[in-house]
């Protein structure tokens, strides 16, 4: 973990105010801020900012936390990326943090190296004429040359100890090997290890900047996985890494293709489009889409022709519309992907499908008619259905103009008659937003499917008494201190999982004689939870009576609670309160 020090040095040169304000107009209100909340559209401000205590909290979408948990939910990064964006704000530079995370002390840059030793001895294998199966599938199965299998660093790995002993004997530890996912600990025999891939042709998974932090491997005939790709080590995300990025971004000023597997950017690469990339296995995440939008001005999806490539493909559209990127999308003919495509039609049948590729409009269009035969009146009229619900997703007017009488000339139908149909459906959407919103927010306030603490409907007396507990002790230093040193309440008393997880990161803290901030909480929680945990905070600092002989009534009654049974009142008494308030 972070030195706190460097935490409580971040908070202050990030004073909460003037964060929050370059993103939401706030405006006075006694000793606290308010202003429209940015996580949930509203038209009266619930969004408070408290300077004094430095969090902020919205009593409409329940969001809260510190500033810390405000910069993950607006900039949408990761805990290690949020103190970074806060560092670089105040011009101070981090520890290297993001080197000792996660993998007791083993650095980021030991991963790498690391890695880079494991691609060295995976190539050597896969040249070894003594396991020639490696380079026989690469070249035979996959039709890939020789320089391009050395271009990706390509190897084999034989499993067994081998890659294990090779690190050994280069000096790295089990425990940084481990770090690294490349060996496992065997289940049956103490202080056993042996290699993570076995029997597989191994594909490095380069960084931006050149660096090997990971590995993908295929078996080389059936069997499952078919694919076994490393984990997240401290020097891999695979939700931030793109493959291939190293060498595309280089030739991708103009235009990007991003496809679903590596072999498929492998492929492409190979028959001459060094702008091709490729996931890792998830579909795409908003982390990629920022990245892309570092390199490239537009970009071609280029998924595999399954339902499950073309359903990515939808969401792929929206996030790099987000970003701000212009997408195509394009459609290998008479192949499942890419790689296969190239195979049979070659390159330059691939970049005809390049010139041809579609904007999202189009791409949608095509499915609607793929489903519904306008030559038929009856279907006709349900592709216009769609199609007008489909326009009417576009936030431009200009836009949907465009479509409108395009469409309107296309199918031999009014555009006024289209248009007022759109309209209509653009009503429809806003008022079913606002519904679906208020209900949502209703279930968060009544913990009805509470999804931060979803044990809280069974065990409603328990819960507000255990809530009563954590946030007496989050908003008093000396309740907290004493529950803990005299053992008051313990975890054992505790009935709900979430707030039996909050109750122990207070007690960490209490012990390590640290101020209990719940900013100190966040590398262990959500944002969501943090809301959560604000609240319950916020909750007790607006009550009077807060002394210490309230603590341990609420103790007194969490204990109780375990004694009855869940009453049915308690719940029917909640669904009551939900009806009435419908
Ligand atoms: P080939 O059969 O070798 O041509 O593979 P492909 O590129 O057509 O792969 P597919 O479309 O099946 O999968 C695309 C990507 O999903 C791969 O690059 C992998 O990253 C991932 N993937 C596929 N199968 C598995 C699997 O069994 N396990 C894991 N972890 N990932 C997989
Ligand atoms: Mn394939």
């Amino acid at each position: 973990m972070l030195n706190q020090t460097v935490i409580e040095e971040l908070k202050l040169r990030n004073n909460i105010e003037d964060v929050i304000s370059s993103y939401v107009q706030l405006s006075r209100a006694g000793r606290n801020m308010k202003g429209l909340c940015p996580f949930h559209s509203e038209k009266t401000p619930s969004f408070t900012v408290h300077p004094g205590e430095g969090f902020f909290y919205c009593f409409g979408c329940g969001s809260g936390g510190d500033v810390i948990t405000f910069v993950m939910k607006a900039e949408n990064l990761s805990y290690p990326d949020a103190l970074e964006f806060l560092a670089a704000r105040a011009g101070i530079t981090l520890p290297s943090y993001k080197d000792t995370r996660e993998q007791g002390g083993v650095e980021r840059s030991d991963v790498l190296s690391m890695n880079r030793e494991a691609a060295k001895y995976f190539h050597a294998c896969l040249m070894d004429p003594k396991t020639p199966d490696g380079l026989k599938y690469l070249k035979e199965k996959r039709g890939f040359s020789t320089a391009l299998i050395r271009h990706f660093g390509m190897g084999y790995a034989p499993g067994g100890w081998g890659l294990c002993n090779y690190l050994k004997s280069k000096g790295y530890s089990y425990e940084q090997m481990l770090a690294a996912n490349l060996i496992l600990k065997s289940k049956k025999k103490e202080n056993t290890y042996y290699d993570v891939f076995r029997d597989r042709v191994m594909v490095p998974i380069l960084d931006a900047g050149g660096n090997v932090v990971a590995f993908g491997g295929r078996l080389m005939g059936e069997g499952q996985p078919k694919y076994l790709n490393s984990g997240d080590t401290p020097a891999f995300r695979k939700s931030k890494t793109l493959f291939a990025l190293n060498f595309a971004k280089d030739h991708c000023t103009e235009r990007l293709i991003l496809c679903e597997g590596y072999m498929d950017a492998i492929a492409l690469h190979g028959a001459g489009f060094p702008q091709a990339v490729a996931t890792l296995g998830t579909s795409m995440t908003p982390e990629h889409a920022r990245m892309m939008k570092r390199y490239t001005k537009s970009v071609v999806i280029c998924y595999d022709t399954d339902a499950a490539g073309q359903a990515a493909a939808d969401k792929a559209f929206r996030l790099l519309a987000e970003v701000g990127l212009d997408a195509r999308i394009l459609r290998v003919k008479d192949a499942k992907d890419p790689d296969e495509f190239i195979k049979k039609s070659g390159a330059h049948a691939f970049s005809k499908l390049i010139d041809e590729s579609k904007s999202r409009f189009d791409f949608k269009l095509e499915r609607i008619l793929e489903q519904h035969d306008p030559r038929m009146t009856d279907e006709k009229v349900k592709a216009l259905d769609k199609i007008t619900a489909l326009i009417a997703e576009y936030p431009s007017s200009v836009e949907r103009e465009l479509y409108i009488t395009s469409v309107a000339k296309r199918f031999e139908v009014s555009s006024g008659a289209l248009s007022s149909d759109v309209e209509r459906i653009i009503r429809q959407n806003a008022r079913k937003q606002k519904k679906d919103f208020s209900s949502d927010v209703m279930r968060k306030t009544e913990g009805y499917s509470d999804r931060v603490n979803p044990q809280v409907m069974g065990n409603v007396a328990a819960a507000r008494a255990e809530e009563a507990i954590l946030g007496l002790m989050l908003l008093k230093d000396d309740i907290a201190q004493r529950a803990v040193s005299e053992e008051l309440v313990r975890e054992e008393d505790f009935v709900t999982d979430f707030n039996r997880r909050v109750f122990l990161a207070i007690k960490d803290l209490a012990k390590s004689g640290t101020a209990i901030d719940p900013g100190m909480l966040g590398e262990q929680f959500s944002p969501d939870e943090m809301g959560r945990i604000t609240k319950m905070r916020l909750v007790r600092a607006e009550l009077s009576d807060n002394r210490f002989e309230v603590f341990a009534e609420c103790v007194r009654r969490l204990k109780d609670s375990k004694k009855t049974e869940n009453t049915a009142e308690d719940i029917l008494a909640i669904l009551e309160k939900k009806r009435k308030r419908n």
